[in-house]
């Protein structure tokens, strides 16, 4: 398998030059206090090493933070906010309060690399809204604007529902199966189909194209050939749905409709969208409406295993399942990080970051950030969510989720879904996804079982072995 590693190229249309080499950049991975005053230049007069404290070390390809990240990030808030890697030239940023200030700087933290750090969107084309920065990314999101109206999420109820329960059905079926592979990713494929205006029958090839998208190598930048391959016949299936619909527009059909395909094709008509942008921004609405989704579906599985007692208490209490999905989401995030590129020096937390710098920022972190939410590392059902304490899990300022009612709304209609039936229980060898920015399950097989069956606990004597 071979890895693309041109990171640094800006690729075309971005304003801004390649991340400056590691010899031109301030090392600003100590606290505060310790931070010399930022040169003319843009570099920092004292050369600060890496903290003493060598436990205080983040990669976010490492093993160690698929593993389990929380600890990391918890040294990172505490000993080094602004944290400098200098094997991978990333800032990286922990705390809720900075994840929140500098998501929401569009004018010196910018989109043009992507929201990525690993070679992601090299094999998307032009339009893809999270790689684009004001005007366009004005333009483009304006485009599909309707498609995302609260008004055309909530007709989308029934049938969401619908496909939920028959995906349920044939897992309840079979007793069980791979969570991941049964129900999370043709749910949130299904979800993208039904923002584009895809056919149903798209589901296989979307799904397949995905599952080898979201191929990474741990520890390594770039992704595999395969996966840019994939995106790439993703895009040509895309394109074909977009002619079938301009034909048939043509024709004369209906241009009512809030589905994605005719949004983007109307707006190209004003000329808000450029014909060369049209795939992009489809691949995007469906690529967004798919990895994180899907991933948010198997970490609800996981905190239900994790505390299966939950199971009955929500049976009980279904009130409670959108105050669930919404700690799940704080507490599991399902995008773990974004990164942004600097247009010129700017400072966090005191900390003196140089133009055109990769800065990553970590609302895995943020979310758990006891500056922000008491006991964070505790799954409280019923922690309380304000305007000021809001999750970070679907970002803020102008790239802001724009699926986020409808990951909601469908993560509720999956527990409630999932909760008529029997308890679920991991059984097997679950595995994560190694894509950096994903916190979700590749595979995740689970059993279903009436409480007290004995599939939950086994009770082991002397007798059977123990
Ligand atoms: C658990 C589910 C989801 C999570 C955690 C999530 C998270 C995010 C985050 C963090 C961003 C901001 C990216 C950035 O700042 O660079 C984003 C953007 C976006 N999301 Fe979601 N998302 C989810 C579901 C969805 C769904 C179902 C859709 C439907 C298509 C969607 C559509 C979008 C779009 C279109 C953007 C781009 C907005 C822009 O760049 O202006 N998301 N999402």
């Amino acid at each position: 398998m071979t890895e693309t590693t041109d990171l640094k190229d800006p690729g075309p249309g971005c304003p801004h030059h390649a991340p400056s080499s590691p010899e031109a950049v301030a090392v600003v991975s100590a606290p505060a206090e310790t931070v010399s005053p930022v040169t003319a230049t843009g570099v920092s007069e004292h050369f600060v090493a890496l903290p003493l404290d060598l436990s205080v070390h983040y990669d976010p390809l490492s093993y160690a933070v698929y593993d389990h990240p929380y600890d990391t990030y918890r040294r990172l808030r505490d000993a080094a906010p602004v944290y400098f890697n200098p094997d991978r030239e990333i800032y990286v940023v922990s705390r809720y309060d900075d994840v929140r200030a500098g998501l929401a700087n569009h004018t010196q933290l910018v989109n043009c690399l992507g929201n990525d750090i690993d070679g992601t969107h090299d094999s998307y084309g032009a339009g893809m809204l999270v790689a684009e920065d004001p005007p366009r990314h004005t333009d483009l999101r304006a485009a599909i604007r309707r498609t995302f109206a609260a008004r055309e999420i909530l007709v989308k109820e029934e049938g969401v529902r619908d496909f939920a329960r028959s995906l349920l059905a044939d897992m309840h079926a079979q007793g069980g199966g791979d969570f991941a592979s049964d129900f999370a990713l043709p749910m949130s494929i299904g979800m993208g189909i039904s923002l584009l205006g895809s056919p149903p029958e798209d589901n296989t090839a979307f799904v397949e194209h995905l599952w080898r998208a979201m191929e990474r190598t741990v520890g390594k930048y770039g992704i595999p050939d395969d996966a840019a391959v994939a995106n790439a016949e993703t895009e040509e299936l895309l394109a074909r749905r977009f002619a079938d619909r301009r034909s048939a527009i043509a024709d004369g059909a209906d241009t009512s409709g809030s589905d994605a395909y005719t949004q983007i094709l109307l707006a190209s008509h004003k000329g808000k969208v450029f014909e060369g942008e049209q795939d992009g921004l489809a691949h995007l609405i469906l690529s967004a409406a798919s990895d994180a989704p899907a991933a948010l579906f198997t970490n609800l599985v996981y905190v239900l295993d994790k505390f299966p007692r939950m199971q009955g208490h929500l049976r009980a209490h279904p009130e409670l399942i959108t105050a669930f999905v919404e700690e799940t989401l704080r507490y599991e995030t399902p995008g773990q990080n974004v990164s942004r590129q600097t247009t010129e020096q700017i400072v966090i937390a005191e900390f003196t970051i140089p133009a055109d710098s990769r800065v990553m920022f970590l609302q895995g972190s943020a979310n758990r950030d006891e500056r922000v939410y008491p006991d964070p590392d505790n799954f409280d059902i019923n922690r309380k969510f304000t305007p000021k304490n809001r999750i970070m899990s679907f970002g803020e300022g102008i790239h802001a989720c724009m699926g986020a009612p409808f990951a909601r709304l469908a993560a509720k209609i999956m527990v409630e879904e999932l909760l008529k039936g029997p308890d679920i229980r991991i059984v097997g060898s679950p595995v994560r996804w190694v894509k950096q920015l994903v916190r979700g399950f590749s595979v995740l097989p689970v059993e279903f079982a009436e409480p007290g069956s004995g599939v939950a606990h086994q009770h082991f004597t002397l007798e059977n072995g123990r």
